[in-house]
């Protein structure tokens, strides 16, 4: 049996804690699918089809991933494409009581028998967020050691707009 994982997210944009996750996931599952969680609500700094891209882009060495994105519950997205693993990256312990949460309320949506496989993430990353870098970044700070040198590059290029 194929053994497929999926790592949703925002990824607005993608950091290096989330590519260190997605390089371990893709190594424990045959394929991993890195999937945008749209929510049609929320403006993100990048587009849906930017953050599709720059995924892409900084994926590209890693063979088992490919990209995608969905809208609505991500147990629908994992039932509908039958995910043997949903996998969830955890930073500090206050992320543990909403995952704890999410894989408890997932449990009863997964039709499959889909498990979260929570990756603890490494101590260098722990403190990194999406937001943080987009703080800092539009700030003038320096991020340059958080996010892939890709990621650098679009952030700067969309501010400078
Ligand atoms: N290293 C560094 N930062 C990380 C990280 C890691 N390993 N993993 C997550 N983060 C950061 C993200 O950058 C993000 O930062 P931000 O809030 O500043 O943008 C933050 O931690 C939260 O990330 P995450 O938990 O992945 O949340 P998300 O908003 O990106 O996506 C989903 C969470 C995918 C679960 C959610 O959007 C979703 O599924 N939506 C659909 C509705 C649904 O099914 N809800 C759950 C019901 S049980």
């Amino acid at each position: 049996m194929e053994r497929k994982a999926l790592y949703a997210g925002s990824f607005d944009p993608v950091t290096n804690g989330h590519l260190n996750i997605i390089e371990r996931a893709a190594k424990m599952y045959d394929s991993l699918t890195v999937a945008i969680a749209v929510n049609p609500q929320k403006t993100g700094f990048f587009t849906v089809e930017e953050r599709a891209e720059i995924l892409r882009e900084v994926t590209k060495h890693i063979p088992n991933v490919e990209i995608d994105c969905f809208e609505g519950l991500s147990a629908d997205y994992v039932n509908k494409h039958g995910f043997t693993a949903y996998v969830r990256g955890l930073r500090a312990v206050n992320d543990f009581e909403n995952e704890l949460q999410m894989a408890q309320m997932n449990a009863l949506l997964f039709k499959g028998g889909t498990e979260t496989a929570l990756l603890m993430t490494d101590p260098k990353n722990s403190f990194i967020s999406s937001s943080l870098i987009k703080e800092v970044a539009s700030l003038g700070g320096d991020v340059d050691d958080l996010v892939p040198p890709y990621v650098v590059e679009r952030i700067r290029e969309k501010l400078s707009k």
